[in-house]
């Protein structure tokens, strides 16, 4: 086992779990064909390295699917469908912006 940082500073999961309409699922509301757009806009916005799109089994909320959260800032969308894809980058762009504001307000304090 080899134990680091985590490589990414932050992490959208998205569930693709698929019951194939036995009981409701984020896989059969379509969440894979979301999940995959979602990587497309973050690799054409050059946030690669900086944010990671991956496929989570179940995440416990089924009947909302589908369902998708933002690590480690416990941000989750429920009922997601592609057309909220610009707003969940928005809120990405934002958390990292606040990281930015934040980094900066700390190296002012220390007087760097
Ligand atoms: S199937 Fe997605 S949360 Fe359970």
């Amino acid at each position: 086992m080899i134990k680091r940082q985590q490589p990414y500073i932050r992490q959208i999961f998205m569930c693709i779990n698929n019951r194939h309409g036995e009981s409701p699922s984020c896989g059969y509301s379509g969440s894979e064909e979301i999940v995959e757009e979602l990587k497309k806009v973050a690799k054409d916005m050059n946030l690669k390295g900086k944010v990671r799109v991956a496929k989570s089994g179940c995440l416990d909320l089924c009947a909302f699917g589908p369902n998708l959260m933002i690590w480690p800032d416990g941000i989750w969308y429920m009922k997601v469908t592609k057309a909220d894809i610009p707003e969940i980058i928005e809120t990405y762009l934002k958390l990292e912006e606040a990281d930015r504001n934040r980094t900066a307000a700390s190296e002012n304090a220390a007087g760097k």
